[in-house]
């Protein structure tokens, strides 16, 4: 298949090379627009709005292949065979109850608590209890991270039932690994079509390359830290409303801010002159659409369309039912708010916008909807850290020291 494959453009390059040109004179705040490695698990094409897993288009592994089969991809770096993949299918699904302990210190977290903090605590703690803490090697770290990649969902479930006060959900060993992490958060078993919009949503999430979380896991495992402090790492860094936490402020805001569609443009015209930012919209690499937020568009359409003909699995518990009749259709509230955005700002939307409606419509409980990132993530977490640790050379970058000099030490009487 090599004749299939092409390199990066030469004019891609140079665009790139010109935004990129290193000068010494220069602070690169927020290092915007700089390589600080080389990478084979992701290249994210900005300017024409691609995204490539080992070279993979997304919405190639989007329409053919699922979750398990990407996080193989992103780790090994290539697609498995039938029986690679039924060996690591296996693994996962092995891996996905949790030590008594854990569960005993999720009961004992103080209520009201958000699901991402729980979730960065018990991933601490649960490196105490892998089988494999002090070894260092990469067999080591690959079946710690496949333990990371099929606990993180059991450790939501369990905690949001648990400052839900709703009974534990065991997980299933019948289900994929998207249907058994929507059983476990809502207590039913998905229909064909939900567990197929789940896993799409978990394959978009699941790797982008050194966006700010995967960068912190780099960065930690750079001073040869273990893999779990890695991720902890990177969970601390994905729960800001700058990275991760944008997708449940979206929801927050249609359903308690805009409410109806005649709504979203005052809205929107009153938080660019006030010069906020709206939430699921912009993106450090992308300067057009975001091929992610594309998928979960036309995802969002579909499903939605079956909310307003009520063709859609009823889900009692949903958030939904709470607000039906108080709110418009959401995809369409979004599509107003994109059009205007595009057309005022020429900023587009990022996947947090539609992964908002979507998973609003899809039943999942809205304090789940920012860490769902991170069990998505995990994957490229754990195959960026195992790529760093392969060729490692410490993470260590400077800050230009702005401050004053040999000022005159004066003793705490005379100040
Ligand atoms: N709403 C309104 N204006 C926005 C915007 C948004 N969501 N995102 C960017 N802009 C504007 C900025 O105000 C800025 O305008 P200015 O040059 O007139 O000051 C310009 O676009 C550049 O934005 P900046 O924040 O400097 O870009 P960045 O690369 O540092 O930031 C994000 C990227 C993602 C942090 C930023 O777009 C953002 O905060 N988006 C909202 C949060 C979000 O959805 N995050 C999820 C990301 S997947």
């Amino acid at each position: 298949m090599k004749g299939d494959t092409r390199k990066i453009s030469e004019d891609y390059m140079d665009e790139e090379s010109q935004l990129c040109e290193l000068d010494r004179s220069k602070t690169y705040k927020g290092l915007v627009g700089l390589y600080v490695d080389e990478s084979k698990i992701t290249f994210i094409d900005g300017m024409q709005g691609k995204l490539y897993f080992r070279g993979y288009p997304l919405e190639d592994l989007v329409n053919n292949s699922n979750f398990e089969e990407v996080a193989y991809l992103l780790i090994y770096g290539e697609l498995p065979t039938k029986q690679e993949y039924e060996i690591f299918k296996n693994e996962l699904n092995q891996e996905r109850n949790l030590p008594d302990n854990i569960i005993t210190i999720l009961k004992s977290f103080p209520r009201n608590t958000t699901r991402i903090e729980l979730l960065r605590t018990s991933i601490s703690a649960l490196s105490l209890y892998d089988p494999d803490d002090y070894m260092y090697t990469q067999e080591a770290n690959i079946r710690k991270g496949i333990r990371i990649i099929a606990k993180i969902p059991t450790i939501l479930a369990f905690s949001h039932r648990i400052q839900s006060n709703q009974p534990l959900v065991e997980p299933s060993n019948d289900l994929s690994h998207a249907g058994n992490y929507y059983y476990m958060m809502t207590g039913r078993k998905p229909s064909n079509e939900f567990e197929r919009a789940f896993d799409k949503i978990l394959i978009c999430h699941s790797d982008h390359s050194i966006n700010s979380s995967t960068f912190s896991c780099r960065v930690t495992v750079s001073t040869l830290s273990d893999i779990y402090s890695g991720i902890t790492s990177a969970i601390g860094t994905l729960r800001g409303p700058l990275h991760g936490g944008a997708n449940e402020r979206v929801i927050r805001l249609m359903l308690e801010e805009i409410k109806k569609k005649e709504n979203v443009i005052p809205w929107v015209k009153k938080k660019l002159e006030k010069k906020e930012k709206v939430m699921g919209f912009g993106h450090r690499v992308y300067k057009t659409w975001d091929p992610r937020a594309l998928i979960l568009r036309e995802l969002s359409r579909e499903f939605w369309e079956k909310e307003e003909k009520g063709a859609i699995d009823k889900i009692p518990d949903r958030e939904h039912e709470k607000h039906r009749g108080n709110i418009d259709n959401i995809f369409e509230m979004t599509e107003i708010l994109t059009d205007y955005i595009i057309k005022t700002k020429n900023i587009y939307p990022n996947v947090d916008l539609y992964s908002a409606g979507l998973l609003h419509v899809l039943g999942i409980p809205t304090p789940l909807f920012t860490p769902l990132f991170a069990a998505s993530r995990s994957a490229g977490w754990v195959a960026h850290a195992i790529e760093q640790l392969k060729d490692n050379k410490l993470i260590r970058p400077r800050l230009r020291y702005i401050g004053k000099l040999d000022k005159k030490y004066m003793k705490i009487e005379k100040r």
